[in-house]
Parts: structure tokens; sequence; C-alpha cells
């Protein structure tokens, strides 16, 4: 359980809050680069950690990322004209650039310096591993742009895809931290219509539901591993499944499978109660194959299919994730296609802020525990004017996990065995 003001300092992630300003001081996915797909295209209204934002794409190919209530009379510039390396606003014309200096006030005399005086709240965008990028911390402490792995692989060895999720950011990354529910939650009785990795991640799941939990401290968050005792079956080669799963701050985990592709997400929030997840999948060896698109594309993988023309899930609350009770009478847990449309069914389904007070954690919780304690104690240093040093290294955000079959008894030493395919900063 955690008491309710912790809770408050976990979830809430405006202007100003704790949490808030920690995520503030990280790059963080914002869009996926069709949002924006060619100079003076039209902008385009973005919420992240509680503002509303404009963003556009100006004529150089720059992209701006603005306070979408114009400075003059707080109209919204969702509606201004992107031309001319700025975004005018309709109501009486001010036009700003990228940078959110106002270039043209036509309202005012020309000797006026009035323009010079006024400035858009701009943010700085960057486009990088597949997706754009967003800065909103302040400017003197901007940092590098993160070296996740897959960001820096070429785009053939990655397939992205960005949607919306109906709850807190903590709630999905916390099931992301979770490798327990696997055995329980994603059970199915046919898995011959997964890909050959997950299904042979699903046989291991169900061998084991009492998985031992290790977890380690690092600079960029933790791993952590799960212990499952393997009882047999045509796919098992040791005496334990080992998966080693990583959690980057604030919010990414990159997840493991028996064979590649790994599947790393980044839960981003669009405010208090929703998120925005990136999904990345991706391949460190080698460009991701047709037979691992074609799976992915089906939303019964990593990620859900989109409706079109939105970041919506296909499934979702309102047909109930497309749930078939025969099929749950007939071995699947939640009778509901695809696993991560279980996953957000039943994160959602804990209510937009879950309430931590009235929950009973066990041995299974300890990684949701440990990424909490470091969470609120990071967002407490940040308080009390402690800096994180983690944006500041990029290449702490390089880590690989590893999901593997070892008659090894601890994680040391599945560590130190699997060095060159486990990636553990220097
Ligand atoms: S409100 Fe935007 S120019 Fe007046
Ligand atoms: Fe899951």
């Amino acid at each position: 359980m955690l008491k309710p003001e912790d809770n408050e300092l976990l979830c809430r992630v405006g202007p100003g809050t704790p949490m808030g300003e920690l995520f503030r001081r990280f790059w963080i996915p914002a869009m996926v680069p069709g949002e924006l797909p060619g100079p003076d295209c039209d902008p385009v209204r973005l919420r992240l950690l509680g503002e509303d934002l404009v963003a556009f794409r100006d004529s150089d190919g720059r992209i701006g990322v603005l306070e979408e209530r114009c400075p003059h009379r707080r109209a919204s510039l969702f509606y201004g004209l992107n031309e001319g390396c700025g975004l005018r606003c309709v109501y009486h014309g001010w036009k700003f650039d990228v940078d959110g200096a106002c270039v043209d006030m036509p309202n005012e005399r020309p000797d006026s310096d009035f323009k010079h005086k006024v400035r858009a709240k701009a943010y700085a965008a960057a486009e990088w591993g597949g997706y754009i990028w967003v800065y909103m911390g302040p400017a003197d402490r901007k940092p590098p742009l993160p070296e996740f792995e897959w960001a820096m692989l070429p785009p053939t060895h990655r397939w992205q895809k960005k949607w919306l999720y109906n709850a807190n950011y903590m709630q999905g990354l916390e099931g992301e931290l979770d490798t327990c529910h696997t055995t329980f939650l994603h059970r199915l009785a046919d898995t011959s219509t997964l890909s050959p990795g997950l299904a042979e991640a699903h046989d291991n799941w169900q061998q084991d539901g009492m998985p031992r939990l290790d977890v380690r401290d690092t600079d960029y968050g933790y791993y952590y591993s799960s212990q499952r005792d393997m009882q047999g079956g045509a796919l098992n080669s040791g005496d334990f499944n080992w998966r080693v799963t990583q959690w980057v701050l604030p919010s990414n985990s990159i997840i493991p499978q028996p064979q590649f592709p790994i599947s790393s997400r980044a839960y981003i929030p669009v405010d208090d109660e929703h998120t925005f997840v990136f999904g990345t999948s991706f391949n460190p060896d080698a460009p991701m194959t047709q037979k691992d698109i074609d799976f992915l594309e089906t939303g019964l993988g990593a990620a859900p299919r989109t409706l079109p023309g939105t970041f919506i899930p296909e499934t979702n609350k309102s047909n109930e994730f497309m749930m078939d009770r025969d099929a749950q009478r007939r071995g699947s847990a939640t009778g509901m296609p695809g696993v991560n449309n279980q996953d957000r069914a039943i994160v959602e389904s804990m209510g937009p802020i879950v309430d931590r007070e009235n929950e009973y954690l066990g041995t299974s919780d300890v990684a949701v525990i440990a990424a909490r304690r470091i969470l609120l104690q990071l967002a407490k240093d940040l308080a009390d004017g402690k800096e994180p040093d983690l944006p500041h290294s990029p290449a702490l955000f390089g880590v690989r996990p590893i999901d593997v079959m070892s008659p090894l008894p601890d994680l040391d030493g599945v560590v130190s065995a699997y060095s060159d395919k486990l990636r553990l900063p220097s």
C-alpha cells in the first residue's frame, strides 16, 4: 500500500508538481513523425504532462511546440495558419516562430517595438529514433537525447506504434514491471495465433505462476529478474526460465522475449488520467522480418491496432475490449484478443488513478514497490533542489534485457554468464 499523499506525489504530473518536474528533466517521446508530415503542414493539438500545446512543422522543416493559447488574448493557435516560418494566430494576426518569438504583429503600428516584448511559451523538439521528442524543462538543464538501443539502430530494425491509454502513466508502467501476471492474465488455450517468440514465452509463463523476483537498483532505474521453474516441455532446455527486464527512468520498460524482437515501451503522461504509450519492437542484430511486422500489425502482440486516423485502440472500454465469454470458458483467461489489449483492459479497469492505499502487495510485487520507491525519492530530491544525473548520461539508456533458459541458481550468475546478451552500462 501507499499513503494517499505518496500516491498523489507519484501520479500528479502537471506543471509545478514534483513528479511533473521530474518528467520535465527528460526528453520524452510525444509524436510520431507522420503527425507533422511536411513543411507548413496543419498544426496539431498536443496535450503533454497536463499542458495544452500545439505542434507544427515550419517552412524549413523545423518543429515547433508552443503553448496552445496565444499570448495576446489566449485564442487557440490550433486554428492558426502555418506559413512563412511561423504560426499565425487567426484572431489578430500575431505570428510566432518555433522558438516562440513573435515575428509579426500586424495590428500594431510599425514603429511599435511591442512584438519584441512578447514570447509564446515554446518547448524544444527533436526527431530521434523514429519519434518526435519534446523537452519541457528549464532551458539551461536541457540534456542530450537518450541513447536507447532502438534509437541508435537503422529504421529497418524497428517497428513503432503510438496509442492512448485511459489511465495514469504509473498503472501502465506497473503492469510492465509485474512479470507474474503473465501466467494468469495472458493464459491462452491456443497459442497458435502468436508469433513463435511469444508462443514460447507463453509456454514458459504457464509453467510457474510463483516466479522468484530479484531487483537490482542502477543509475538508470533498475533491472529485475524472474526465475521460473520449468517442469518440462519441448521448448525448454534448462532448469529455470530467467527473464531480466529493464526499467529505465522515468517510465520506460524494455521487455525480453526468448527470441527477438525486444519490446520497449514509454508511458508518457498526457495528463494525470491519460497516457500515450510509445511502443518500439526491435531487433538489435538484423532488420525486422516481414513475419515479425505482420504479426505486430495484427494487434495481438506488443501493441494494439488503432482506429484509423487516431491513436485510440480498436479494442477499448466501449466494446469491453472485445471480450468473448465463450473463449474465456475455453481457457483464455480474459477471452480478449491480444496481449496488449489484455494488459490495457485490466489496467484501465483499476480506475484512472488506482487507490493504492487499499491494496495488499505480496512477494510478486517487489519490482512494483521498488519503482515507486525510486520515483518518489527522485521527485522529492528534485523538489529539494537535487537534480537527477541520468538525463545527462545518454549512454545509460542503452540497456537490453534477456530471456534465457539456464540452470544457474542466482541472478548474479546469470548476469555474468550472459553479459554478452544482457546489455548493462560498462
Ligand atoms: S489572440 Fe492571438 S493575435 Fe490576438
Ligand atoms: Fe502483460
